[in-house]
């Protein structure tokens, strides 16, 4: 069975067996599973569309593995998947080949492999067929200079990009083959960040996509320890064509991405507005919490609102004879973080845990009216983009049922222990779903868990502001982050 630790065996084994001197021509080193998982851990939840991957300097396709694992677990779900895998050196094609088929009969994905030079495949795609295809990228690409009149930095300036090293021109070519919307994630040396060398590669990346997350490894030489790596690495992920918001700055010692800190801030804490050199700034300290500097917009109690939240009441372990997996007669749904996992309800949910709650008289207590809820997830992995997940629990969901089970790793915003109305609720997961909101919690809260203690504390919009939020979220098809952003930062002016 395919996994990524089979995929680092490999990738260990064919390490050793080259000599330093191949690798470090060929800018070869590879990528360990536990930079990988993190890297691959930073791409958006998807749930549907078809996903075009570029792998580009694939080497034995740890990167790609990576991400395909996400697809196994169904934390990634496509319609389709197709991944195409560039690799010049062809010794490692039947390794790569290898890996990449082992998914693609489990996930049912077309895989290719290309052979030759990314660099000059990237031009001609993108002059002759258009390019524009790819919808994910993650890259670990060579790191080498290139210098003026050579043949890859007379390439990359046919496609407008003018750049000294090797990994920039990956990078570049990257952005010029994706698709709008398109999400890349790439671990690549900090020396871009600032140096006049660098800055015509800066003006390129920052004008075609939106900066939303840079990784910084602290420890210099700590994420290709095996290889002696010395430059510092970074992992950035980046948007293509979507407009920039703030951006997510976090750090770790080394590749464990143990002691994860994270911090977000305005862009123009990172790339500064009169800066023409656009030096690309990582600061590791704790922003301001924008609802703090906007007082006057959310200055609103939970009390005040008239507004409630409560841990779900309903503990499995003490009422697990009363548990069924599927729903049935005499029972009403039971709701788990993982009927919510994607932001929205998914019930019933094919997983380990129950969906059904029978109703007697040892468990009509823990029950709540079926009505409309918001609720957050009590726990969030350090890899997720927020701390508060909130999504929107609406009655007409379950028109047969009278009453509701909320497990008690959610959260539940109610009215009088019953349900919201509509807008307010959808209002509310808009608010909580802001990188405002994720900004405050994270100034004063180390760890990821959020109680109601902790909404509670939260300041909040006027019940109109929610309402006028929640009215706009239901006008939405896909509401993204900047788009949430954005109109959170609209209530801030209009006070
Ligand atoms: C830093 S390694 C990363 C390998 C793999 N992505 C990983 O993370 O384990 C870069 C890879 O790019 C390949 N490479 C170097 N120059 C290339 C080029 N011009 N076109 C395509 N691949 C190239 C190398 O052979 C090497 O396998």
């Amino acid at each position: 069975m395919i996994h990524l630790d089979t995929v680092d065996k490999l990738r260990q084994q064919v390490a050793s067996a080259r000599s330093r001197a191949l690798k470090s021509s060929l800018g070869q080193f590879m990528t360990p599973s536990a930079t990988a998982q993190f890297m691959a851990s930073l791409f958006t939840a998807a749930t549907h569309g078809p996903c075009h991957l570029i792998d580009p300097g694939a080497g034995i396709g740890s990167l790609s593995s990576a991400f395909l694992d996400r697809c196994v677990a169904g934390e990634l779900a496509f319609e389709s998947i197709h991944i195409t895998a560039y690799e010049y050196d062809a010794s490692l094609h039947s390794h790569l080949r290898q890996v990449l088929t082992a998914y693609g009969e489990k996930l049912g994905a077309e895989t290719e492999v290309v052979g030759g030079d990314f660099i000059e495949h990237a031009v001609n795609a993108r002059q002759f067929n258009g390019g524009s295809r790819f919808t994910h990228a993650i890259m670990n690409p060579p790191y080498k200079k290139i210098n003026t009149g050579s043949r890859h930095r007379l390439l990359a300036r046919e496609i407008g990009l003018e750049t000294v090293n090797l990994y920039t021109a990956f990078l570049g070519c990257v952005i010029a083959l994706m698709q709008d919307g398109g999400e890349i994630v790439a671990i690549i040396p900090r020396s871009f960040c600032n140096g006049p060398y660098y800055r015509p590669f800066r003006q390129f990346m920052l004008h075609r996509t939106a900066l939303c997350h840079i990784h910084l490894f602290k420890a210099r030489d700590k994420a290709f320890k095996e290889d002696n790596v010395l430059q510092e690495t970074i992992v950035v992920r980046l948007r293509k064509g979507e407009t920039q918001g703030s951006v997510k700055i976090s750090a770790s010692e080394d590749d464990t991405s143990a002691d994860l800190e994270t911090y977000v801030h305005p862009f123009d804490k990172v790339v500064f507005p009169d800066d023409d050199q656009l030096f690309i700034h990582i600061p590791l300290a704790e922003a301001e919490s924008s609802l703090i500097g906007a007082a006057d917009a959310f200055s609103f109690s939970l009390e005040d609102l008239g507004i409630g939240v409560c841990t779900g009441p309903v503990v499995d372990f003490r009422l697990k004879e009363h548990l069924r997996m599927q729903p049935e007669s005499g029972g009403v749904p039971l709701l788990y973080a993982n009927h919510l996992s994607t932001g929205e309800l998914v019930w019933p949910a094919e997983s380990k845990k129950p969906n059904s709650i029978v109703v007697n008289n040892e468990t009509r207590k823990w029950l709540m009216p079926n009505g409309t809820y918001t609720t957050t997830r009590r726990f969030s992995s350090k890899e997720e983009r927020r701390r508060v997940v909130a999504s929107v629990v609406p009655q007409a969901a379950f028109p047969t049922y009278a009453l509701l089970g909320f497990e008690n790793h959610l959260n539940v915003f109610h009215r009088r222990k019953g349900g919201l109305p509509l807008a307010l609720a959808h209002g509310l997961a808009i608010y909580l779903n802001s990188t405002a909101v994720d900004q405050h919690l994270r100034r004063f809260s180390g760890h990821t868990q959020v109680n109601a203690t902790d909404l509670r504390k939260l300041p909040y919009p006027s019940e109109k502001a929610l309402l006028a939020l929640g009215e706009w979220a239901m006008r939405q098809g896909a509401i993204t982050q900047n788009g949430i952003d954005a109109k959170i930062a609209e209530l801030t002016r209009e006070t």
